[in-house]
């Protein structure tokens, strides 16, 4: 059920500069929330997301303030939390890719698993001190069912991680729930499966995809390198994923929810389907490169989103095939702009 706000609306969110960070502003803005975001110092801007909500004419960017601080430092969150004084927190921040995860175990560990403890230690105290009733996300992830258990995955699936990256999102799905049993917080996990955009990051295998489509039919490439093919996954549009997290803090008792499309597809079928929107056969251009494989991976993620039906109202409005349009058209158009930057001699690329 939802509850009516009683307060001026303030919202935190770890992550901002991400991909569902700036679609969670976006949606927080346009509720009339003020939007705090944490950002980490780095020697460029990270802040290419969220800039146009800077520039909007109307109100909404002298609604975002953005704050320096770090997972890693609990110190950060706490004097952040003093500053901004927030109603509602939304720990999106993450070393978020699964195959980085390999590499750098340690370091997603400490944030995208002890770092969701630093926040919530924070926000305990925060809570306790100012009398404030904090209520607060996390970003549970589809990565924790793993080697699933059963098809498809629902809240009760028990998790089987297959990466450092699954087993620090399970820590942190165990400590909200502990701070809500322990502390009596107003704390929901949303278990969420893929979900991609334009604004998704270009090592993911959807976006990764699509650019390469976009510089393929603009002749800036002629083939782009993946691994396993035959992964599924169940992808849906970030933007209508923020909202289901905004409603899981709008309900009067905190719970988690598997937020998904209740379908899935291969990665073949998703570069099948992007070269296809712009009349050209991937088989021509999609090469295999081990390097791209994990030492664990996920076969087969199929999500069942009926109880954020039931309980949130939440249906996804983007399709696969809808998603693919977007994706692909928004990357021909930036391929378009690379290409006349090109032309007039500037350096352009696209890392893999
Ligand atoms: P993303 O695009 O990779 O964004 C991650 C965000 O975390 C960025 O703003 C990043 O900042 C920030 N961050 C990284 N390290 C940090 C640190 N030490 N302290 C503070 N912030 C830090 O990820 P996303 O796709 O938006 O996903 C948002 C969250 O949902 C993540 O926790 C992810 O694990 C989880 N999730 C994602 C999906 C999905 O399919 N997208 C599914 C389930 C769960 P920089 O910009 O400075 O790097
Ligand atoms: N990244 C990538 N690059 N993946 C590839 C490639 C490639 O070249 N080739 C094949 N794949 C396969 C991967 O092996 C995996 O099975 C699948 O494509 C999806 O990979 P990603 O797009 O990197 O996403 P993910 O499923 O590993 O993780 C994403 O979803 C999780 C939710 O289930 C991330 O957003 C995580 O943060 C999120 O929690």
């Amino acid at each position: 059920m939802l509850s009516a706000p009683t307060q001026h609306r303030i919202a935190l969110v770890t992550g901002i500069t991400g991909q569902d960070g700036s679609y969670l502003a976006e949606f927080l803005l346009s509720k009339g929330y003020d939007v705090h975001g944490l950002v980490r110092r780095s020697s460029s801007f990270a802040t290419g997301r969220i800039e146009h909500i800077y520039r909007d004419p109307h109100d909404a960017g002298a609604r975002l303030h953005l704050h320096y601080g770090d997972l890693a430092d609990g110190n950060s969150l706490e004097r952040v939390l003093r500053e901004v004084k927030p109603t509602e927190v939304y720990n999106l921040g993450a070393q978020s890719h699964v195959r980085v995860s390999f590499d750098m175990p340690v370091f997603t560990a400490d944030i995208a698993g002890v770092g969701t403890l630093r926040l919530l230690e924070a926000v305990r105290v925060y809570r306790e001190e100012s009398g404030t009733p904090v209520r607060y996300y996390q970003a549970s992830s589809s990565e924790m069912f793993g080697k699933v258990a059963e098809v498809p995955q629902s809240e009760s699936t028990p998790f089987h991680p297959r990466s450092p990256y699954g087993v620090a999102k399970v820590f942190s799905h165990w400590a909200t729930i502990n701070y809500r049993e322990s502390y009596g917080m107003h704390a929901s996990c949303g278990i969420l499966f893929n979900h991609e955009s334009p604004r998704r990051g270009e090592t993911f295998v959807t976006r990764k995809i699509t650019r390469a489509v976009g510089r393929i039919k603009h002749g800036l490439q002629n083939q782009v390198f993946l691994g396993n093919l035959d992964a599924q996954r169940d992808w849906g549009f970030a933007g209508d994923y923020v909202e289901a997290m905004w409603l899981m803090l709008q309900q009067d008792e905190p719970d988690d929810y598997v937020v998904a499309t209740g379908k899935t597809f291969s990665v073949r079928e998703f570069a099948e389907k992007a070269f296809a929107r712009v009349g050209l056969d991937w088989q021509k251009h999609v090469a295999y490169d081990p390097r791209y494989n994990r030492p664990a991976e996920v076969d087969l993620l199929l999500g069942d989103p009926a109880k954020a039906r039931r309980k949130l109202g939440w249906e996804p409005r983007v399709d696969f095939d809808g998603l693919i349009a977007m994706m692909v058209d928004a990357d021909v158009e930036m391929a378009a702009r690379e290409k006349t930057l090109r032309d007039a001699g500037f350096q352009v690329g696209a890392m893999e």
